[in-house]
């Protein structure tokens, strides 16, 4: 079993963290954060995510442990980089976390005695481990270049299911194929059962990037095929289930609706983009991937206005803030596009989530913020459902309370009758 140091106490390095210490390795989560270090070794999750606060109460004190500190690097065999790579204004991706926890790591390595090896799991685009984050590392450390191991080993973990997929991932992506990379992964990983793949570092950062972007461009291809058959009354969803069975193709990531949200298919799309551009590349297809996302949230409520006419001074309802179910997460939400355009048009909102409200509140808050599905519904003149939480598929007579029942799901989860979709 390995001594592990995460550089990074966010989503990813959590959920890292957290089950590589329930598969027997000794973890320490290095966060500049002391509030989170603190939460962490008193057993709490800092976010929110299915199954994670039980595998850390379960470890901490034992295997798992959190600091604001490097000094657990002296000893460790492996170093995890987890910090964020946020979008800057200009769609680049921000390297500055990477750039402080390299000379961090750098500092502390100094004094690890053993050879180790320095894994890194943030989304990086292609050239960056060996362009900057070898070099940072390396100019702050007095070890060799031929003592420290660098490898990428990107993370596809989906929000609300992320120990599921850590647990049981499709593949292992490897960049890094010297021999000695073999020895750590085959430590590391030998209890997960998944195939792994080797590759050089360039292409292991750009199978994240492309893997992001192929899920992005499977919805937006659904949203546009969807938008047409909305105009010919066919159901979207029968379409693709006619489709997603041809194995080629596959059946998931061809719901349709209002589009994807979340913290990463836009960042990194925007960030390939560049990319392309910058290498004299006219990437298109990406380019219109992410016009379609953007104009799914319009498109829902043009039905609304379809059936109520102008929303000024009406009331609407929206059940749903979070970019997807299971989460509090709101980043790129369609919940945020939609709000903004309603309170343009000067209509009133009243709206339910299960667990994203505290979140949105911090971006829109004079709306009306409502305990539950039916007092957010109460006499409204329209309501649209945004995201997919398994409690708005049970809702039926509760919409009676409405002035007027007209619905419009921007996401498929009502079974009840009189709904219209998006795409549907
Ligand atoms: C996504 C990827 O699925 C992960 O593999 C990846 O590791 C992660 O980004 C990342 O790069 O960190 P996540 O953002 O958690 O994971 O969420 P998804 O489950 O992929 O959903 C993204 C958005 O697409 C949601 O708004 C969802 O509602 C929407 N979606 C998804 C659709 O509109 N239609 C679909 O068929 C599927």
């Amino acid at each position: 079993m390995m001594q592990i140091s995460i550089v990074g106490g966010g989503y990813v390095g959590l959920v890292t963290g957290a089950c590589f210490a329930h598969l027997g390795h000794y973890i320490t989560i290095i966060d500049i954060d002391a509030d989170k270090v603190h939460l962490i070794n008193n057993g709490q999750s800092p976010i929110y995510e299915i199954g994670l606060e039980q595998l850390i109460k379960q470890h901490i004190g034992s295997e798992l442990r959190a600091s604001t500190k490097f000094d657990s690097i002296a000893s460790a065999e492996v170093i995890f980089i987890c910090v964020g790579t946020p979008q800057t204004p200009n769609n680049n991706i921000d390297l500055s976390f990477i750039k402080s926890a390299c000379s961090s790591i750098g500092m502390s390595l100094t004094n690890n005695i053993s050879e180790c090896c320095v894994i890194i799991k943030s989304t990086v685009l292609p050239g960056t481990t060996e362009n900057i984050i070898r070099p940072e590392i390396l100019t702050s450390t007095k070890k060799s270049e031929n003592e420290i191991n660098f490898i990428v080993n990107p993370e596809f973990l989906r929000e609300g299911k992320a120990i599921e997929d850590f647990m049981h991932p499709d593949r292992i992506i490897i960049g890094n194929n010297e021999s000695y990379s073999k020895y750590f992964i085959n430590e590391l990983y030998e209890k997960i059962p998944a195939p792994i793949i080797y590759t050089d570092i360039p292409t292991a950062e750009m199978i994240k990037y492309t893997s992001n972007a192929f899920l992005a461009t499977k919805i937006s291809f659904a949203n546009e095929i969807g938008n047409i058959c909305k105009h010919l009354h066919i159901n979207a969803y029968d379409v693709m289930k006619g489709v997603g069975l041809d194995h080629r193709i596959g059946s998931q990531f061809l719901n349709a609706g209002i589009g994807f949200g979340g913290s990463c298919f836009y960042k990194d799309l925007s960030a390939l983009i560049l990319l392309a551009q910058k290498n004299n590349e006219n990437p298109i297809l990406l380019q219109s991937i992410i016009d379609i996302n953007t104009r799914q949230p319009h498109k829902l409520i043009a039905l609304l206005e379809n059936k109520i006419g102008d929303v000024s001074d009406k009331y609407i309802t929206l059940l749903g803030l979070a970019f997807k179910n299971d989460t509090d997460d709101i980043r790129e939400s369609r919940a945020i596009p939609i709000i903004r355009e309603l309170l343009q048009k000067k209509a009133h909102l009243a709206v339910y989530d299960p667990m994203a409200m505290t979140n949105m509140r911090q971006i829109f808050p004079d709306i009306k913020y409502c305990n539950n599905a039916i007092d957010a519904l109460t006499n409204a003149d329209g309501c649209l459902v945004l995201t997919e939480w398994t409690e708005f598929s049970k809702l039926d007579t509760e919409f009676d309370v409405m002035k007027h029942k007209v619905i419009i799901a921007g996401r498929k989860i009502l079974t009840c009758k009189g709904v219209e979709g998006i795409c549907w």
